[in-house]
């Protein structure tokens, strides 16, 4: 997709604050600073559209983006960082399942994970529990610069094992990956 246009539409905690459900979304999670932010911004091509951190726990609402007036990127709160305050976590976990549980409009979920590091158990959960809502899913690696080539395919082997073959690896920094990524994000709201 050649993106002509790509703005900050809203931000929200409750389903009543939800831009109408007009366009399909595609919403992004994991864990507190993989690198949700940045994969949006580097899939549009458009640095610090999103915003972004080196301190886990930048985005805690749920960021409407709307790309082209065809679709939406959906920014999500990450989960799994013990030093966000206790009272904002609690407030994730509602947030996060209420937004993936009832929204009509979300046609694909993006899974990040770090390619560096083996499974980890949030994401694993997060993976089961996407699989069981039956919703359309993918998994990407992001980070992969931060591997050497083969270091890239034996995570990713290992992640593939357990995640399954449509593992995609990216990086933020080269946009390697991006091509993939979107063939997937098409795909998906075509169908
Ligand atoms: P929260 O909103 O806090 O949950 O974090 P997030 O998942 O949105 O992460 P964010 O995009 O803010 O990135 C976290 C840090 O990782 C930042 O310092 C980014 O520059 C860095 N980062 C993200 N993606 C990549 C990547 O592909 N390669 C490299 N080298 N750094 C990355
Ligand atoms: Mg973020």
């Amino acid at each position: 997709m050649k993106v002509v246009a790509a703005t900050f539409l809203k931000s929200a905690t409750a389903a009543a604050e939800y831009p109408p459900p007009t366009l399909p979304e595609v919403a992004f999670l994991g864990r507190s600073n993989v690198g949700k932010s940045s994969l949006i911004n580097s899939l549009l091509g458009m640095r610090g559209l999103a915003r972004t951190s080196q301190t886990p726990g930048r985005t805690q609402l749920i960021n409407f983006f709307e790309i082209n007036r065809e679709l939406r990127f959906v920014d999500l709160p990450g989960y799994g960082y013990a030093r966000v305050p206790q009272a904002v976590r609690e407030r994730w976990r509602p947030m996060i399942e209420g937004y993936l549980n009832r929204r009509s409009a979300l046609a694909l979920c993006v899974l990040i994970v770090d390619a560096r590091l083996e499974p980890q158990p949030l994401d694993l959960t997060m993976y089961e529990w996407l699989a069981a809502m039956s919703r359309r899913f993918c998994v990407v690696a992001t980070k992969a610069d931060k591997l050497s080539r083969s270091q890239l395919l034996s995570r990713l082997s290992a992640l593939r094992a357990v995640y399954g073959p449509g593992v995609l690896p990216y990086s933020a920094l080269t946009r390697a990956g991006a091509e993939q990524v979107w063939e997937v994000i098409h795909a998906a709201i075509a169908a």
